[in-house]
């Protein structure tokens, strides 16, 4: 099965509403002969201009836009914190979980992440869920441990139907912001690994249909290489998704 190539632009605490729209607007220009999907996370505060700026350029069908984050409870007295429905509600399509900076900054365990995989499936989000291995763990090779325990641990209770749906991110977490990417063997090999994993626990046809993202300094220099792996359908981007040039040329790669 041919999956279509996915750019997702991680905007982390970046950009105001106005920012965003300009972004988006010229985004759109740049990218409108592209057939590639394209997802972006701004900041909270900036989404909903986002998408109206999405709906401006009428680029609904390829461009969606998707929170960083968002709680694990329904609502209730928990301050300071977004639910799942307030982003539905905000027009916002899909939602990053589990993301490294949220695991080490904030404390997110697995069985947290798992709550909001089930939230955010429950509330019709798409799940972008990301996990990675420490360089410790790469290095004492260790990191196919790590990383299994991460995809039954935040996976648990989700069924084939929604797996299908799902997004993963493979982040190792020494490639983020650090300029040192996992060369495209590392990568396509681990997405190799994580794919056969999916497989085993969800059936091949899932596992054909499941789309599987490489993040960690993906430049418009390196992205060409690593979308030739097979295994690679897209790339989670986050420094170089902040100005529009570059991140145009990584969508047109
Ligand atoms: P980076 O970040 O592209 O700046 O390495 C990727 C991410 O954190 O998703």
């Amino acid at each position: 099965m041919k999956r279509i190539p996915l750019i997702a632009a991680n905007w982390k605490m970046h950009k105001t509403t106005a920012e965003a729209k300009a972004f988006i607007t010229l985004l759109a220009e740049k990218t409108a002969s592209s057939q590639r999907r394209i997802y972006i996370a701004p900041s909270f505060p900036a989404i909903e201009g986002a998408v109206n700026a999405v709906q401006d350029a009428e680029m609904t069908s390829k461009i969606l836009i998707g929170a960083q984050n968002m709680s694990d409870h329904a609502e209730g007295p928990f301050t300071g914190e977004v639910s799942a429905t307030m982003l539905k509600h905000s027009g916002a399509r899909f939602v990053i979980l589990g993301h490294s900076e949220r695991r080490q900054y904030f404390a997110e365990t697995n069985a947290c992440i798992q709550r909001k995989v089930q939230k955010a499936l429950y509330t019709g989000l798409i799940p972008l869920l990301c996990i990675g291995e420490s360089k410790h763990e790469r290095e004492s090779g260790h990191y196919e441990s790590v990383l299994s325990l991460q995809l039954e641990e935040c996976l648990k209770d989700v069924n084939a139907q929604q797996m299908a749906q799902l997004l993963i991110a493979y982040e190792p977490i020494w490639a983020i912001g650090t300029g040192e990417n996992a060369t495209p063997k590392i990568a396509q090999q681990t997405h190799r690994f994580i794919r056969d994993w999916i497989e085993k626990k969800f059936g091949h046809a899932c596992s054909e249909e499941v789309y599987l993202l490489y993040g960690g300094s993906v430049k418009s220099d390196n992205i060409s290489s690593l979308m030739q792996q097979t295994d690679i359908d897209g790339v989670l981007v986050g420094g170089a998704s902040l100005d529009v040039n570059t991140f145009s040329a990584i969508v047109n790669y």
